[in-house]
């Protein structure tokens, strides 16, 4: 049986993903979702039969797309993980990631993972993405918080185990274990992630005003789960450098800058008009803009209503837990604004 696989994603939907899809205003049809992330929405759509298109700035989050979301039946198995390179090539590779070292790693440890990014150059297809989501995953897994704009010398305290028992009574041991061992423990749990709803399902790396644009057909729903301000929203800052040891970063409007949110918002939403027929979009009653701001702009283009459910999340290394209520904003489009 297909699960989602472990992938700890900074605002990730995870626990709300039935509630979210079971109000979408369609059983079936094609979803762009389009601010995927960790890929947990898509991923309840793809398993509810949807035709699923997810996209993202980040190329940490494209490689997910396609290993577990438009991939349908390749993984990866142990004869995978013999692919032979070159010290060279290693040499190579390392110079050039040696950006990373004491920043987010160890020297050696960087030193290991450029093996391993260069093992992933050599897969093909489907078992590279899953690959390179393993490597995302290890590369996670070994910082302290699971972001990678934790400043050194933390990283450095935290990495100490003595240090981390005498102040949190927890070693945390595994962020010292090498990235091949959290790859084999995770090999699994990412294998079984991948299954086939026979649907043709597509993920793409663009920003989202790109993506509207270069959408050739007419969707069903467009999904939106933005940064929002004042909330933990600096991705690029999170993830980015996976996306540097590629050279993948592109340009991408930053949402999240608090007085131009709305505008941007209302220009998306703009050229969404005609591609689709419902706009849903998450948001919860802490962020700003308000519901009632987003919904007001949004009732200028169709019919809008607002589903609320309770929910509690759990902040990160903090033991209080947050009370918010979860809402979904559901855009009906007027049928004036779709183009034939
Ligand atoms: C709140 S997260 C989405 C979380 C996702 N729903 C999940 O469950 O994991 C917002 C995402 O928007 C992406 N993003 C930010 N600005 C973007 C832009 N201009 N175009 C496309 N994606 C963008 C970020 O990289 C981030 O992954």
């Amino acid at each position: 049986m297909n699960k989602y696989p472990k992938i700890n994603y900074i605002g990730n939907k995870n626990k709300l993903t039935d509630w979210i899809v079971d109000n979408f205003p369609y059983k079936k049809g094609t979803v762009l979702d389009l601010f995927c992330g960790g890929c947990s929405v898509s991923y309840a759509l793809k398993e509810r039969g949807y035709r699923v298109y997810s996209n993202d700035a980040l190329y940490s989050n494209y490689v997910l797309a396609k290993a577990i979301i438009e991939n349908n039946h390749v993984i990866l198995n142990n004869d995978d993980f013999n692919i032979g390179v070159s010290k060279k090539e290693i040499i190579q590779k390392h110079e050039e990631i040696r950006f990373l070292e004491n920043r987010l790693y160890f020297p050696n440890e960087v030193g290991e993972l450029a093996e391993l990014v260069c093992k992933s150059a050599k897969l093909e297809g489907y078992k590279k993405y899953l690959f390179l989501s393993l490597i995302r995953r290890a590369m996670i897994r070994k910082i302290p918080y699971s972001r990678m704009n934790v400043p050194w010398n933390q990283i450095v305290k935290l990495r100490d185990e003595d240090y981390s028992y005498a102040k949190y009574k927890r070693r945390r041991a595994y962020h010292n274990l090498p990235f091949i061992d959290h790859i084999y423990e995770n090999l699994d749990n990412y294998n079984n992630s991948v299954f086939d709803n026979k649907q043709d399902n597509k993920a793409f790396n663009n920003d989202a005003f790109e993506m509207i644009d270069q959408l050739e057909e007419k969707v069903d729903v467009i999904y939106m789960d933005p940064p929002y301000p004042a909330t933990m929203n600096k991705y690029g800052d999170f993830y980015g450098l996976y996306d540097s040891i590629f050279n993948k970063e592109i340009n991408y409007i930053n949402f999240s800058e608090n007085n131009k949110f709305l505008d941007n918002l209302e220009k998306l939403i703009l050229k969404c008009l005609p591609k689709s027929k419902y706009i849903v979009i998450s948001e919860n009653n802490k962020t700003k803009p308000s519901i009632n701001d987003i919904s007001d702009m949004l009732s200028k283009y169709g019919k809008v209503e607002i589903k609320e459910k309770r929910h509690q999340y759990k902040v990160t290394n903090k033991e209080n837990k947050n009370e918010t209520i979860e809402v979904l904003i559901i855009l009906q489009v007027k049928t004036s604004n779709h183009s034939s």
